[in-house]
Order: C-alpha cells, then structure tokens, then sequence
C-alpha cells in the first residue's frame, strides 16, 4: 500500500430539513452539531452503517471478471467496494477526496493481508480533476456517487477519465435509477422522506433519514444516533446528493466521447430507489 496525500476540507453546512427528520432535528435545538457525513466525525459513521454493505459488489465483481489491467477506483469511501476488487486478485488504486475517509480504508488495509494491501495505492484526490501517470484497465465510480458532483465536475471526471482508461478499457459507474423510484413511491403515505432505523456492526443505532422529492435534483440523507444521549451536543450526519437519471449521464457520456453506455441492473438498494451500473469506453 502506497499512499500521496494533500489536504482537503470538507464542509459541514446546515441543511433545511423538513419532515420528521427537521422535526426530530428541532427538538434538540442548540445541541445539533451538524457534520458531514464524510468528516472526521461522520466517516466514522458511514463506516460503521455502510462500509460492509455489498450493494453492487457482485454486479461490480462480474464485470470486473471480464476486464483486464489495474483498476482505478474513484470515490472509494472506506473501502466497501476496494477490499471485495482487492479479493479478486486486482491491483487496485483508490482514489478518495475525504481525509477521514481515507483514514478508516487505511486503516483497514494494514490489518488485511500483505499480498493483498500491497496490490492496494491510496490518493487523495478530486475525482473531477485528477493526473496520475498512468492507464487502467477499468475506471470503476460507484455507490452513485457520480451523484455528488456538480455538471462541471462531471464535465472533469469526463476528461479525467477517458485521459487514464487504457485502449479497451472500461469506465463502470452507478446511479439510481430515478424512473423505477418515482414508480415504486408513487402510492407512499409520504413520498418525500424515508426513515429508517439500524443497528450497526458496532451495535450502535441510528436513525437514517432520506428526503427527497420525486422529481427534484437532490436528496439528502441525515443519520442521528438512536437512543439519542440524555444530553450534550448530539451530532447530526447529513450530506446532499444529486439525482441523475441514467439517460442524462448517457447523453452526457456520449458528448464527452464515450460509447452508449450498457445498463446493468442493480438490486434493490434496501432504501426506496434501485440503482443500475453503466458500462461504457471510449468512443473510438
Ligand atoms: C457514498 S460514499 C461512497 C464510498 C464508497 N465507494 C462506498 O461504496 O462506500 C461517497 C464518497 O465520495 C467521496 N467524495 C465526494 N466528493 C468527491 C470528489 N470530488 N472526489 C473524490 N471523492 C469524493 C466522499 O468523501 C465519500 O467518501
């Protein structure tokens, strides 16, 4: 494992929440810290809800499978998807914009194997603006995650991307597929927010909000401990997340001169939406 990091901030705004997770938020009044959910606080908690889901790891693995070369993985968290590609036998360079986030995949590398942490390279880096000296067989974006960038960071993942896939190679990214959510939300008491309780690996519990809209270009996902503590400050997990329909990342991806993308569908993602995995290459 090789490792080049800079650093770079992540901001913890406080979002306008309504429903029950702005009232839940209310109650507690001036003992909300709101953090991003991928800070040093709220990495800690991604990890500990999401960093062993295998969402999209079997779909990933297959396409994998039928690719050769290093991988470069781009918004690679904590790893969830990093150490199943490592598994595989494949050489994997992660690159990954939170500090803290990196920190936990680190961390969990040096307690994995020596053949497999060596086949692993950290960066720090912006997945919309990034120059590494050399190709990759597959360029792999997922979790929907391309959803975190605006239309010009996507115009710069663009180029970054097919500036690094090597001749043949493959760009694999997920989304949600808003079409199939808007259909299974359609008769919801409450379209707009979903809530969900969780007992971690840890054993500790959260309550998980998701808002969104159908229809709206953004939803935002809030996660507060559940029981909350009797008192003191109580942090307050949110991040903000587009919503990009397959067909706009398609038409998107063929102007910036890749191949009509090939759908791959995703189970269902256990929240209210499924998700699907593009395929594409470089235009020829
Ligand atoms: C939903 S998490 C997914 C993490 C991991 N792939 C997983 O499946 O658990 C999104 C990740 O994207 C990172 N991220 C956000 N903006 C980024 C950017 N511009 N460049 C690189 N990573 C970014 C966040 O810090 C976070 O770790």
């Amino acid at each position: 494992m090789t490792t080049a990091t800079e650093p770079v901030a992540h901001s913890a705004t406080a979002p306008v929440l309504t429903g029950h997770a702005g009232e839940a938020v209310a109650a507690l009044g001036s003992r909300v810290r709101f953090r991003d959910l991928y800070d040093e606080v709220g990495s800690t908690v991604y990890h500990d809800l999401a960093g062993r889901d295998t969402h999209e790891v079997r779909e990933l693995l297959g396409r994998l499978r039928t690719l050769t070369g290093p991988v470069l993985e781009l918004a690679a968290g904590t790893g969830r998807l990093t150490m199943p590609m490592l598994s595989l036998g494949r050489e994997v360079t992660a690159l990954e914009l939170s500090a803290s986030m990196l920190a936990v995949l680190r961390e969990r590398l040096e307690a994995a194997p020596p053949a497999l942490r060596q086949r692993c390279v950290l960066l720090q880096g912006d997945m919309s603006a990034f120059a590494l000296d050399r190709r990759f067989g597959a360029v792999v974006l997922g979790t929907t995650s391309v959803s975190l960038l605006d239309a010009a960071g996507r115009v710069g993942l663009y180029r970054a991307v097919r500036a690094h896939l090597a001749p043949g190679g493959r760009f694999l990214l997920s989304t949600v597929d808003a079409a199939d959510t808007a259909a299974d939300t359609a008769g919801a008491a409450d379209a707009t927010e979903v809530a969900l309780h969780y007992t971690a690996a840890s054993g500790r519990g959260y309550r998980m909000f998701e808002q969104w809209s159908p229809g709206a270009q953004t939803r935002t996902v809030v996660v507060l401990p559940e029981p909350l503590p009797d008192s003191g400050p109580v942090d307050v997990c949110t991040t903000e997340i587009g919503v990009l329909s397959p067909d706009l990342l398609t038409e998107e991806l063929v102007a910036a001169g890749f191949t009509v993308p090939v759908r791959h569908a995703l189970p269902d993602a256990g929240v209210r939406h499924r998700d699907v995995l593009l395929e594409t290459g470089v235009a020829p």
